[in-house]
């Protein structure tokens, strides 16, 4: 076996050689590309990242200080141009945006698994697939009255988020964030999608499929080294069980769906747990769009449109609750005055609607400054350009990756006073009142992208965190353990999260 791995390594080396001006994508000619690390032969920066032993968005911090705003980064077989000044992320994003909308060519065998060749919204190249389908997202999901409709999901979901932070607490005297936010966000985003209310057990059991398909997602060796896909089959045969279990557990969902809507919306004894009406369910809209290129959708594709969605909103959301809470554990003050503003508005007990968290000013600017000192995510997705472009005076060639690093955005000091002090009074007084969160009159800020391939959803994911977080600290008062304070330190995983996540005491509100 180790013989045929060393074979099948020299082999892949001579290919390498041989292909490499073929394959590389900076390979074929001499370009003006931004300047950038020297690397090694062949593999360029790879492996000098590697060997460094700490994630890619801490590496690219440094080379930012070193390099500027745009630099260039030979990763293995991939060229990654790195941008990360306000001009030049609104230059490529918003000036150029038709230019800038694709995705770097993608043939990683595990992401053309779980995708059925790129059957997603977010890795399918700027075209007629694309637009279809993200076209139907929005209608289908994010329209205004369609949010309206859905709200029940949400008061439900909330509650039950409650109950369970309460009897955690009774149970182990403190409660652990990310762990119930990430709960609750995947079982509204099962209920949008499928239209069901299923058991916490069975959204627990979707929450950690989709834990370990986005881990196996992630980046790896064999995405800048594609050569070497035959050394990596285990990771692809991991990759199809992952894959089916994925369906084993979403494909009844899918088929209950299917025999609710052909019933023309009678419950009977299958489809009993259906809770949202015909129409109602993202699934239903997929059931009859015909994407060209694809015609009508299959189960696979169906499976994995909703599981898109479903891992596109459930981690976000999550972390950005955890790093506002953490916030509002270390300051009781800063809580203090958000426990005032909602009893102002709704009282100590009343209930909180969704309407009611647009009139809360000071919740919005704590939700907005979390967005802006923790970024879920450092990076948007991979941008690639569709033909080759200028931007800030060098050469992009088409379909190399363009990676648009936002963190350093919010870390600027030439736009944000203080930046690393978390204060939300910037966002209604400060610095951050005219930001424009979109990035089309400036960019500032760009916690969900900009341009023609921003996040969907992003008025969603916002309500979200501001209705979780202003339920939970009207019910409890947040506090830190008192021999456990909670440490800040920051880890990635898919969205960087806090190393040791946060943990809290809660104290039910006095009446
Ligand atoms: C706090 C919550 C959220 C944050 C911070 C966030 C952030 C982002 C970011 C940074 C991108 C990449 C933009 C780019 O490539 O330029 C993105 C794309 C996307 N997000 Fe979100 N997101 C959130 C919530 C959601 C939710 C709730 C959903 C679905 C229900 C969702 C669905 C998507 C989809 C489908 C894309 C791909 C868009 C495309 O390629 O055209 N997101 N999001």
């Amino acid at each position: 076996m180790i013989l045929i791995h060393i074979l099948l390594l020299c082999l892949a080396a001579l290919f390498l050689r041989l292909g490499w001006r073929y394959w590389s994508a900076t390979g074929r000619e001499p370009r003006n590309l931004p300047p950038g690390p020297p690397g090694w032969p062949l593999v360029g920066n790879l492996f000098q990242v590697i060997l460094q032993r700490r994630h890619f968005i801490y590496v690219v911090r440094d080379l930012r200080a070193k390099y500027g705003p745009i630099f260039t980064m030979q990763m293995g077989q991939r060229t990654l141009v790195i941008v990360t000044s306000s001009e030049l992320i609104h230059e490529a994003l918003i000036q150029k945006g038709a230019v800038f909308a694709s995705r770097a060519p993608d043939y990683s065998p595990i992401r053309l698994i779980f995708s059925v060749g790129k059957c997603e919204i977010n890795l399918a190249e700027y075209g007629p697939l694309w637009r279809s389908l993200r076209r139907n997202f929005l209608s289908e999901l994010m329209n205004p009255t369609r949010i309206k409709q859905c709200s029940w999901i949400r008061k439900w979901s909330v509650d039950n988020h409650m109950k369970r932070l309460q009897d955690e607490a009774s149970r182990v005297g403190y409660v652990e964030v990310i762990g119930n936010c990430r709960l609750t966000t995947c079982s509204i985003l099962v209920c949008l999608c499928f239209g069901v209310k299923i058991s916490e057990d069975r959204i627990k059991a979707i929450e950690r499929i989709i834990k370990d398909i986005l881990l196996m997602r992630t980046p790896k060796l064999l995405d800048f080294l594609p050569v070497l896909t035959p050394l990596f089959r285990h990771q692809v045969k991991a990759a199809k069980e992952l894959r089916r279990k994925q369906m084993e557990c979403l494909v009844p969902l899918i088929r209950n769906r299917k025999a609710f809507v052909e019933s023309g919306g009678h419950p009977n004894a299958t489809t009993s747990e259906m809770a949202s009406p015909l129409g109602a369910a993202y699934v239903d809209s997929l059931f009859k769009i015909e994407p060209p290129s694809r015609g009508r959708l299959g189960e696979e594709e169906i499976l994995t449109l909703c599981t898109e969605a479903i891992v596109a909103g459930t981690d976000t959301s999550a972390t950005a609750l955890e790093w506002a809470l953490l916030h509002l554990v270390q300051d009781q003050e800063m809580q203090e005055i958000l426990y005032k503003e909602i009893v102002e508005c709704v009282g100590k007990n009343g209930a909180i609607t969704e309407s009611d968290v647009e009139k809360m000013p000071y919740l919005g600017a704590i939700v907005k400054e979390t967005f802006r000192r923790h970024p879920p995510s450092y990076f948007l997705l991979s941008h690639a350009a569709t033909k080759e472009t200028e931007l800030g005076g060098y050469t992009i060639p088409a379909g190399v990756n363009v990676e648009i690093y936002t963190k350093w955005l919010t870390e600027d000091p030439e736009m944000w006073q203080n930046p690393s002090e978390f204060r939300p009074e910037r966002f209604l007084t400060g610095d951050g009142v005219d930001v424009d969160i979109t990035g089309l009159r400036g960019v500032k800020m760009l916690p969900f992208g900009a341009g023609r391939r921003i996040c969907p959803a992003w008025s969603l994911g916002t309500l979200h965190a501001n209705l979780l977080l202003a339920r939970m600290v009207q019910a409890f008062k947040w506090i830190p353990i008192p021999d456990h304070p909670p440490d800040p330190t920051d880890t990635f995983a898919f969205t960087v999260v806090m190393k040791d996540p946060l943990k809290a005491i809660i104290l039910p509100r006095q009446n």
